[in-house]
C-alpha cells in the first residue's frame, strides 16, 4: 500500500539499484514480465484445467511482498511492461496491495505499463481502485456471450458477474480488450457477434488458438480449431484489411471495415510468432519460464529466500535469460495429442 511519504509498505526498495539490461542469446531486450500471482482460480475453463485441480500448498507461493521484490528486481533490469495474471490475479487475497506497491514503478517512470489479464469475475469490485493506481488497460478473456454456454466453457462461472465487471471497468475508464479462445463447434458460430458487441463497445478483440498446455480432462483435437478457418468465416460477414498495428504481443491484428475495430489473431500453432519475442514468465512459486512452449525454466525463490541482499537474485536471473530459447514449436494432430508441456496455462499465466 503506497504512504503519505511516496515509499510502500512493501517497499524493501532494491529496484533502482541493478544496472544489467535482460538481453537474450538471440539480441533480444526483455522488457515484458508476466507474473502469475497464483495458481487459484473460481473458474475452470475446460481447457485450461481439469475441474479436480490439485492447487499448491501456501509455503511454495510467494508471499505479496516477495513478488513486490521480484518484480522490482527485473524493473531494476529494465522490464517496462508487467502484466499480472494467474490463475486468477483478482482471486488473490491481498492482490491490491501489490498493485498499489507496483505502481510506484509507474510513479517513477521505470515502468510504462502495469495491467493484468482477468476472468473478470471480480473486476466490477476493484475496477476503480485498479485505475486509480495507474492501471490503464486490463484485458478480459470471454469465450461466449451465452450464459449457458459460458456456464459449459468455464464449469463454475456466471456470465453476469464478468459482464458487470467489464461494465464497471470501462465506467473506471479502463481500456478493455476481449481474449476469446476459439474452440471447435463451441463458440465457432458466435465470433462475429462477438466481434460486433466489443466494437460496439469501444473494446479491441484477440481470438486465440487452444494451446497444448497441461493435462486436461478433454482431448486437444476436440477443442482446436485453427484460426486460418475463423477468419474465413468472419470473412463471410466481415471485410478484414491487414494493419500494422502491433502491441509488442503475438497478435496480429485486421481492421474490420463494417466495424472500424481491430480484430487480433493469435495463432501460436499456425504461425510462429517467437523472433520477436520480449518477455518471460514468472510463476507464483518463483519459477521463471523464458519460454511458454519449453520446460526449460530456473528457480528465483531460491535466490530470493536465501539473501537479502538482490545479488544472487540478479545473477540467477542473468543465467537463466542467457538460456532463453529461440522458439517453441507446438503441434496439435492425431499423433500429438498429449500436452506439448506438461504444465497449465494457469501455472505460467498465458
Ligand atoms: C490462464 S488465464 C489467466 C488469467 C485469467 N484467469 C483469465 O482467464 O483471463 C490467461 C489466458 O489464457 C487463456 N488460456 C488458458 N488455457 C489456454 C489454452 N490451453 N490455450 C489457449 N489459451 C488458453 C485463457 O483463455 C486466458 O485468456
Ligand atoms: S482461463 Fe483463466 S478463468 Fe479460466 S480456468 Fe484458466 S485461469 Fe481460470
Amino acid at each position: 500500500m503506497a504512504t503519505t511519504n511516496g515509499t510502500s509498505v512493501l517497499d524493501g526498495d532494491h529496484a533502482g539499484v541493478s544496472p544489467r539490461p535482460l538481453v537474450d542469446p538471440f539480441a533480444r531486450a526483455i522488457t515484458y514480465l508476466r507474473v502469475s500471482v497464483t495458481d487459484r482460480c473460481d473458474f475452470r475453463c475446460v481447457y485450461c484445467m481439469s475441474e479436480h485441480m490439485t492447487f499448491l500448498p501456501k509455503a511454495d507461493v510467494l508471499s505479496l511482498e516477495e513478488l513486490d521484490r521480484l518484480c522490482s528486481a527485473f524493473v531494476a533490469k529494465g522490464v517496462t511492461k508487467l502484466r499480472l495474471t494467474g490463475g486468477e490475479p483478482l482471486v488473490r487475497r491481498g492482490i491490491m496491495t501489490l498493485v498499489s506497491s507496483l505502481s510506484r514503478h509507474l510513479s517513477s517512470g521505470a515502468l510504462k505499463e502495469l495491467t493484468l489479464t482477468t476472468n473478470a469475475s471480480q473486476l466490477a469490485r476493484y475496477a476503480a481502485e485498479l485505475k486509480g493506481y495507474g492501471v490503464e488497460r486490463v484485458n478480459v478473456s470471454l469465450d461466449t456471450l451465452d450464459p449457458a454456454r459460458f456456464r459449459a466453457i468455464t464449469r463454475w462461472g456466471e456470465l453476469d458477474k464478468v459482464l458487470a465487471g467489464i461494465d464497471a471497468a470501462q465506467a473506471a475508464g479502463l481500456q478493455v480488450k476481449i481474449n476469446a479462445v476459439a474452440l471447435k463447434g463451441v463458440n465457432e458460430d458466435e465470433l462475429a457477434d462477438m466481434v460486433a458487441w466489443a466494437h460496439g463497445r469501444g473494446m479491441d478483440l484477440t481470438v486465440i488458438e487452444v494451446m497444448p498446455l497441461g493435462d486436461i480432462d478433454e482431448a486437444r483435437l476436440e477443442q482446436y480449431l485453427p484460426l486460418s478457418m475463423v477468419r474465413s468465416q468472419l470473412s463471410e460477414r466481415y471485410t478484414l484489411d491487414d494493419i500494422d498495428y502491433r502491441t509488442g504481443g503475438p497478435a496480429r491484428y485486421v481492421r474490420v471495415k463494417e466495424t472500424g475495430g481491430r480484430l487480433g489473431f493469435i495463432t501460436p500453432l499456425t504461425h510462429n510468432f517467437c523472433e520477436s519475442c520480449n518477455r518471460v514468465r514468472i510463476t507464483c512459486t518463483g519459477t521463471l519460464y523464458m519460454c511458454l512452449g519449453q520446460e526449460d525454466a530456473a528457480d528465483l525463490r531460491s535466490p530470493l529466500r536465501a539473501s537479502e541482499s538482490n545479488e544472487p537474485l540478479d545473477a540467477a536471473i542473468d543465467e537463466a535469460i542467457s538460456r532463453k530459447p529461440k522458439g517453441h514449436d507446438f503441434v496439435i494432430d492425431r499423433r500429438h495429442q498429449g500436452p506439448a508441456v506438461s504444465r497449465h496455462m494457469s501455472v505460467t499465466g498465458g
